[in-house]
């Protein structure tokens, strides 16, 4: 069943004040006052699940080239903190049993976004659920969610009351049909494309939209005042004092 979920989710942990994915991001999202977050899920070379971004390691790391071809080991030699400041150098790629273990020690919910590199999106799924199913198995305070349909269909499948969010980017033209298929959960769009009107569409299939990712105060509030249940931020205690002087 799906959880209440806060208004604001720190995006990638808190992605404005330290290096996105990280475990200093999510503590620094945790100090901020963060109920929830939200970080995104590949797997190694040799299957291992993390948290990463990018199917590259060049933006966030000191290594370069595809993350497909690097194993666990090579990858937790590499620097994910030195690129953002050199405070936060010897921050390394978390594993996401490292990243669930710490949001369960903050008591913070958790949207696990998986983000397959190309042609392993029913394997990173399945990878994700097998590590969700022994390491968060209430199921309480989370939302797994994934761009890609191929990787839902497998967490549906192989974890049918999982709540699950279908993000949205440039939705097709039966996403409505998609979601109800997958029995989703959420729809989590992209802040940028929505209108008073697309809110409405959504919230007309009868499920929470949350929108990504919303750095500005008052575009929050438009937002919430068109039906919009949570966003996500890279900035959750700043957007949270901003609006909160609104
Ligand atoms: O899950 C919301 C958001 O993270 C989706 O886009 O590219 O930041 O993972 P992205
Ligand atoms: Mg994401």
């Amino acid at each position: 069943m799906l959880s209440m979920i806060p208004r604001l989710i720190g995006h990638r942990g808190a992605k404005e004040s330290a290096p996105e994915n990280t475990l200093a991001s999510i503590r620094e999202a945790a100090a901020q006052g963060a109920a929830w977050i939200e970080f995104d899920v590949m797997l190694t070379r040799d299957g291992v699940p993390v948290v990463i971004h990018d199917d590259t390691l060049d933006r966030t790391t000191d290594g370069h080239g595809p993350m497909n071809v690097v194993d666990h080991a090579a990858l937790k030699r590499l620097d994910a903190g030195s690129w953002f400041d050199s405070r936060f150098a010897g921050e390394r790629v978390p594993d996401l049993t490292e990243v669930l273990d710490l949001a369960r020690s903050l008591t913070l919910g958790i949207n696990v976004e998986v983000k397959p590199f190309p042609g392993q999106e029913e394997e990173t799924a399945a990878t994700v659920i097998s590590f969700l199913q022994r390491y968060w198995p209430d199921n309480g305070r989370l939302l797994v969610s994934s761009f890609e349909v191929p990787s839902l269909e497998t967490v549906r499948r192989l974890a049918p009351a999982l709540p699950l969010g279908y993000l949205l980017w440039d939705p097709p033209a039966d996403w409505a049909a998609i979601a109800g298929r997958l029995r989703a959960d959420t729809l989590n769009v992209d802040q940028e494309r929505q209108t008073a009107r697309s809110v409405a569409e959504y919230r007309a299939t009868g499920r929470p939209v949350l929108a990504y990712t919303v750095n500005d105060a008052g575009r929050a509030a438009e937002l919430f005042s068109w039906g919009v249940s949570a966003v996500f931020t890279d900035a959750p205690g700043r957007l949270q004092r901003e609006m909160g002087a609104m």
